[in-house]
């Protein structure tokens, strides 16, 4: 892809917010209720794009709460989303790369990342940095997607397509093993429960455009020729029917995985 990763996520804000938000709201609750998120909490949504996580966090009541984002659009549709709501006096949206937060050291006492942290690609430097922002004990939830459920014969479909990306696997968080690997040095690791998120559409050709908001796909699919696209578009619909009841609606059974930790003393 020869698009940067954040203007590739920036340049699908919008979409991402109508067609992939909705169906990831329930995911952000379930992560920020394992979190006991409250009104005594500092929150800081790590990867917020358009504010998922950072305004949940605030409908529970926080005190206070920062999302960072490397893509500038989808800060400003969330800072749109968090006027809408009410909440924008408790939430800020800051510009940032999860592995250098423009945060200072222990100000969260919670932090959050809804299928974000694991796409940066120095996946060591980024729990450091989770680590730098937290208090001693802080909590910190984050979700991902494995590699072995439903979410992988996806992307197995996607890379028939489209270059695989080089470097970093953000598949890789959604193993246990290796998640608790990556946290060691700073997080007790007290958690790692599968949810269902599924994807919830009245069509398999709409599954597909849904899902297309999501930055990288995006920006490969732009890349591709007419010919290319429409078979990719096949492709993505076939797999799409297979999941697809009588009527033709379309009921993915994605799994994703929770990750609950604590910042040690
Ligand atoms: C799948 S979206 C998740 C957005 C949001 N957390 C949610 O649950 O809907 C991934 C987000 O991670 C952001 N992102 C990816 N890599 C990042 C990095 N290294 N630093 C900051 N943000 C990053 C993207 O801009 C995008 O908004």
């Amino acid at each position: 892809m020869s698009v940067a990763p954040s203007a590739a996520w920036s340049r699908v804000a919008e979409e991402y917010a109508r067609y992939i938000l909705p169906d990831f709201v329930p995911a952000a609750r379930a992560l920020c209720a394992y979190l006991e998120i409250g009104p005594a909490d500092r929150v800081v949504d790590v990867a917020c794009g358009p504010g998922t996580a950072a305004l949940v966090a605030a409908e529970l009541g926080a005190r206070q709460v920062v999302g960072v984002d490397f893509a500038p659009d989808m800060l400003r549709v969330a800072a749109g989303r968090a006027e809408s709501a009410g909440v924008a006096a408790r939430v800020r949206f800051l510009e940032g790369d999860a592995t250098a937060l423009p945060l200072d050291d222990m100000s969260a006492d919670v932090a959050v990342s809804s299928f974000g942290v694991v796409f940066a690609p120095d996946p060591e430097r980024a729990v450091a940095e989770l680590a730098r922002v937290l208090v001693p004990r802080g909590r910190l939830g984050m979700t991902a997607w494995p590699r072995e459920r439903g979410v992988a014969q996806y992307y197995a479909r996607i890379y028939r397509h489209l270059p695989k990306p080089p470097g970093h696997d953000s598949h890789r968080w959604g193993d246990p093993v290796q998640a608790r690997a990556w946290l060691e040095p700073y997080f007790e690791l007290l958690l790692a429960q599968t949810i269902e998120v599924p994807l919830d559409a009245p069509s398999a050709e709409e599954a597909w455009r849904r899902l297309r908001s999501s930055g990288r796909i995006s920006a490969g699919y732009a890349a591709l020729d007419a010919a290319a696209r429409a078979a990719m578009d096949r492709d993505l619909h076939t797999f799409f029917a297979e999941h697809a009841d009588a009527s033709g609606r379309v009921r993915w059974p994605r799994e994703a995985l929770v990750l609950c930790a604590r910042r040690r003393s």
